[in-house]
């Protein structure tokens, strides 16, 4: 008989606060079983507390939210939408089902973020061209923020709106430090952006099952998206429609989970920093394994651990560390696929692109979900470890 498997050990499970039950009990009780209701203004309003962003919507997922933003900002056929190549698809396939030609751009080799300097580059080469430059989707790589400051001053000349992409750094900080101080902000909540959206996946810090929020500081813009988000609904006692919408509303029930877990967010952050550390106590010494730098500008949420392995001095390549982890039931997981890489975006441009794809060769995401335990992390990393000695 063979020896029982190990309990599994996901990438990023859910992790309830405690809380979340009573709140959900809550709802049933008042029968808001409906996509409105005061579960979802209570989350809402909790959000735009917490972030310090000034309107929230709270919609179904966050690819939700980034299609409402860039329909509230007119994107459409023949536009050009800027973003981020190291990123997850729901980024930018509502840029490109509106109509817009995505072009991409390479990751920092600092941050792994938007590359500043090739987004320049960008946007002088598709304005010299006559071009129109809708939105710039920088996207906050594994809850780390983009560098907002610098990539808003040099999409400011071109007039072009910048939208952040903080599906993954719900509760990471920009503009501070390490230290909190007054600069200290809230992923999305840089001033001049023009929206920003959040994730609340069954796989991300704080989940609501499925769930997003558009966050902006543009009344207006949070508005019009509202309308958009439930069919484009006129103020009249039919159904009255000028305009076509979607049904995009966050469940008054998945609400009431995202309150719950958003009294857990600074715990949870300060966990996924803690297991990061654990890793890199554990594996920083092996030659070949290094992990994604944090920037100076910022408090990384580290939603998940990143790991870059130089096959070569390590002696094993990251898909045979996942093959060994996936062996004794550990789930890991290469980087997000370029998209200029994407079958479905060939053709498409991309300024740089070989910094993204060589994170991509060599990274591999391990778990980091925050119910794990110091020993859950030394079983990964015994794993990784001995990979290598098998090899030697
Ligand atoms: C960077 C990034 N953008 C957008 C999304 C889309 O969010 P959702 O899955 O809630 O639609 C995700 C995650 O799922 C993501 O990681």
């Amino acid at each position: 008989m063979s020896a029982p498997k190990p309990p599994r050990l996901f990438l990023s499970p859910p992790h309830m606060g405690g809380r979340e039950e009573a709140r959900v009990a809550e709802a049933f009780a008042s029968n808001y079983i409906a996509p409105l209701g005061p579960q979802v203004d209570a989350f809402e309003a909790a959000f735009a507390e917490h972030t310090g962003i000034a309107h929230c919507l709270a919609v179904a997922s966050g690819t939700a939210a980034m299609h409402l933003a860039l329909r509230g900002l007119g994107v459409g056929k023949g536009d050009v939408v800027v973003a981020s190549s190291l990123t997850f698809i729901g980024s930018v396939s509502p840029a490109v089902q509106l109509g817009a030609e995505a072009v991409f751009i390479d990751a920092s080799p600092d941050t792994w973020n938007m590359d500043p300097d090739r987004l320049r580059e960008a946007l002088a080469a598709l304005t010299g061209e006559g071009r129109r430059i809708k939105a710039v989707i920088p996207t906050d790589l594994y809850g780390q923020c983009a560098d907002y400051a610098r990539i808003l001053d040099i999409c400011a000349p071109y007039g072009a709106p910048v939208v952040a992409d903080c599906a993954e750094s719900v509760g990471a900080r920009c503009g501070g430090g390490l230290e909190a101080d007054d600069t200290n902000r809230h992923a999305g909540a840089w001033p001049g952006l023009a929206a920003s959206i959040f994730s609340f996946n069954g796989n991300k810090i704080i989940t609501t099952s499925g769930g997003g929020m558009l966050a902006s500081e543009d009344a207006e813009l949070i508005a019009k998206a509202r309308k958009l988000s439930q069919q484009a609904r006129e103020n009249a006692p039919h159904y009255e429609h000028l305009e076509l919408g979607y049904n995009y509303r966050l469940s008054n029930i998945l609400a009431a989970v995202g309150l719950g877990q958003l009294e857990v967010l600074e715990a949870r952050v300060a966990k996924r920093r803690q297991i990061f550390r654990w890793y890199r106590e554990a594996l920083g010494h092996a030659p070949g394994l290094s992990f994604m730098p944090e920037a100076a500008t910022g408090k990384a949420n580290r939603w998940l651990t990143v790991l870059l392995v130089d096959a070569q001095s390590f002696g094993v390549s990251p898909e045979s560390l996942r093959l060994a982890l996936e062996a004794e039931n550990i789930e890991a997981r290469p980087l997000w696929k370029p998209m200029h890489l994407q079958p479905v975006f060939a053709g498409c441009r991309a300024f740089g692109g070989s910094v993204a794809e060589d994170l991509f060769l060599r990274g591999l995401c391990l778990p980091s979900g925050t119910a794990m335990t110091r020993e859950d992390v030394a079983r990964v990393s015994r794993v990784i470890l001995s990979a290598a000695r098998k090899q030697a």
